[in-house]
């Protein structure tokens, strides 16, 4: 199965996908990074890893339809089946989601409902959260709305910084994405039936 990555920032989650498909505890090939951000350290990390990548600037297109469209183009010439988001910092429009939705995760720092957005970490030690987490979820037109996945909690202790939660957060993210991502190819037609079992 061929697998795009979209990503807006450092791609630690990027890497540790890359990393267990070398590993070999994910089948699957890398087909292509998306970013929108020209600068990202995650593009550095697709070159080393020599996958192909598509980079743009939103700002170069009249709208989100337009930049989509190339996307969408890219995708299919690729034959992507499923679409990883990994810190992807964009709403997906109605374009991608037409074509792909069923097919489509990300991977959100909290446990949503709680917390969806920007900064859910640091929004869950503003609400005095006594758990976080990570959630693992298909991906709807809303902003991290869409059929849950998979939910792993992690405890807020009270000596909690926001250094020490993202890193256990990270921690968690790293294994989790990958080990979903093997269950979700592997299962057959499970995207589907994930997502008609989540609704
Ligand atoms: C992750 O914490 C992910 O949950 C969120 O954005 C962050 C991306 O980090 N959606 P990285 O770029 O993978 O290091």
């Amino acid at each position: 199965k061929n697998i795009a990555i979209f990503a807006s920032g450092s791609g630690s989650n990027f890497q540790a996908i890359v990393d267990a498909v070398q590993a070999k505890q994910l089948s699957a090939n890398l087909s292509l990074l998306v970013c929108d951000q020209p600068g990202a350290y995650v593009i550095e990390r697709a070159r080393e890893a020599e996958i192909s990548t598509f980079v743009f600037n939103a700002k170069d297109y009249p709208n989100k339809e337009a930049y989509e469209e190339e996307i969408v183009m890219l995708l299919k010439n690729k034959q992507v089946d499923l679409i990883v988001l990994a810190g992807y910092m964009r709403l997906v429009g109605s374009t991608l989601l037409s074509e792909y939705e069923g097919r489509i995760i990300n991977i959100h720092p909290s446990l949503l409902p709680d917390f969806p957005g920007k900064d859910a970490i640091g929004q869950a030690l503003a609400a005095n959260a006594k758990w976080s987490g990570v959630t693992i979820h298909f991906v709807d037109e809303g902003m991290d709305t869409g059929p849950v996945i998979v939910r792993e909690r992690v405890r807020i202790e009270e000596n909690e910084t926001r250094e020490s939660l993202q890193w256990k957060i990270q921690e968690i993210e790293h294994k989790l994405y990958p080990s979903i991502l093997q269950m979700l190819l592997t299962k057959g037609d499970a995207l589907q039936n994930e997502k008609a079992r989540a609704n």
